[in-house]
């Protein structure tokens, strides 16, 4: 299946099913006729996985990154653009990035900035990667004063979503994936009942499809694209709190499933939904295996302080809701409602 992410100025294609990474090759002496090298940015582990054999049919070398998050930072970012520099990496060549949302962001970062700009491919190897992180052309690296906090808009030139590579994902991993999948699912108003006649690939391509059509239509977020933020107010400020404790603690889509149950509960509260809107929310969640507990060494007060320095927080509460008329940002909104509605969210858990 290929799903097209129509821009403004150009277009590229996302491959998805079983084998779309042998779509390398292809892809390249379409998009790229005038490359002559390309560099794989990967780590080791997944080099050394069994579904690990890209070909690129060019001159290829393969550069290594630390594992997930640990490689996401300006240090990876000087180290790789020297070894682009060295072997005289120029406009026409392209990276390939193989890895989670972690070496994506990073590997499309670099090539946001090397020369000012050179080709880049994504191969997502984790569901969050494929179904989010890989596609729509956000790249950055972390700060060690908070994750992404540098970055660009550099979309790629194509993406190949290959679901063979899922197969080595932990189940943690996978998990986190389907927090984001859940997103979509509510995002367009679908029910719970029918989340039982979908395959999992049926769900990475409604959620890509959703993605592709919303960066199409808003490609650096001036409005629709803000969507994509929903139940992400409360999980950038827990992911912030678990990381302060231990890395491992908390996924992105673990906290995003944590997000969207308590975003629907604010909204409730708001009157802008009704009782109907939160039960379908929790039956979404239960069925897709979401747990949504906040960690009992959260403080209220620290998880409200910590969404109010979210980076799209623009220094007052909001959040992303789902109200009658659809889905919108709300902004300014009252520390104490947010306060009473998380007591009780915690309570009810
Ligand atoms: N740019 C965006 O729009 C966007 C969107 C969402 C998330 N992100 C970013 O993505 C990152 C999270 O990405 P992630 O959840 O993919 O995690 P990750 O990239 O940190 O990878 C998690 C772990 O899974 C391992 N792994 C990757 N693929 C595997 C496979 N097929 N089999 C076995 N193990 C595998 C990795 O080596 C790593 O240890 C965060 O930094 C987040 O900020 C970016």
């Amino acid at each position: 299946v290929r799903i097209e992410v129509a821009l403004w100025t150009r277009t590229y294609d996302v491959h998805v099913g079983a084998g779309a990474r042998n779509d390398l090759a292809t892809l390249l002496r379409v998009r790229a006729p005038q490359a002559k090298s390309v560099a794989i940015i990967t780590s080791e582990a997944l080099l050394n996985m069994p579904w690990f054999e890209i070909e690129s049919d060019l001159d290829q070398t393969v550069l290594l990154v630390p594992e997930g998050e640990s490689a996401k930072n300006l240090l990876s970012v000087e180290v790789l653009l020297n070894e682009l520099a060295e072997r005289r990496f120029s406009r026409d060549d392209v990276i390939v990035a193989v890895g989670g949302g972690a070496i994506t962001d990073l590997a499309g970062f670099v090539a946001a900035i090397y020369l000012r700009g050179i080709g880049v491919i994504h191969v997502p190897t984790t569901l969050v990667g494929q179904v989010d992180a890989a596609i729509g052309g956000k790249t950055g690296v972390n700060l060690s004063l908070g994750k992404n906090l540098v970055g660009a808009f550099h979309q790629p030139i194509g993406v190949l979503c290959d679901s063979d590579m899922l197969a080595t994902l932990s189940e943690r991993e996978r998990l986190s994936g389907l927090g984001e999948i859940a997103k979509c699912w509510l995002l367009e108003n679908r029910d719970a009942g029918a989340l039982s006649e979908m395959s999992m690939s049926d769900l990475i391509e409604l959620s890509i499809r959703l993605k592709a059509n919303i960066v199409g239509a808003d490609e650096y977020e001036g409005g629709l694209r803000a969507n994509l933020n929903y139940g992400h107010t409360l999980a950038h400020a827990l992911e912030k709190l678990a990381l302060a404790r231990d890395v491992d603690e908390l996924r992105h889509g673990e906290a995003v499933a944590i997000g969207l149950a308590f975003a629907v509960r604010l909204a409730l509260e708001l009157e802008l939904v009704d009782e109907s809107v939160v039960a379908n929310h929790d039956a979404v969640l239960d069925a897709l295996g979401l747990a949504r507990r906040l960690h009992p060494k959260d403080s209220i007060d620290e998880i409200v302080e910590a969404m109010g320095h979210d980076k799209k927080a623009h220094h007052d509460l909001s959040f992303v809701l789902p109200s009658e008329e659809g889905f919108k940002t709300v902004r300014g909104v009252d520390p104490d409602v947010v306060r009473n509605v998380l007591e009780r969210f915690r309570g009810e858990l």
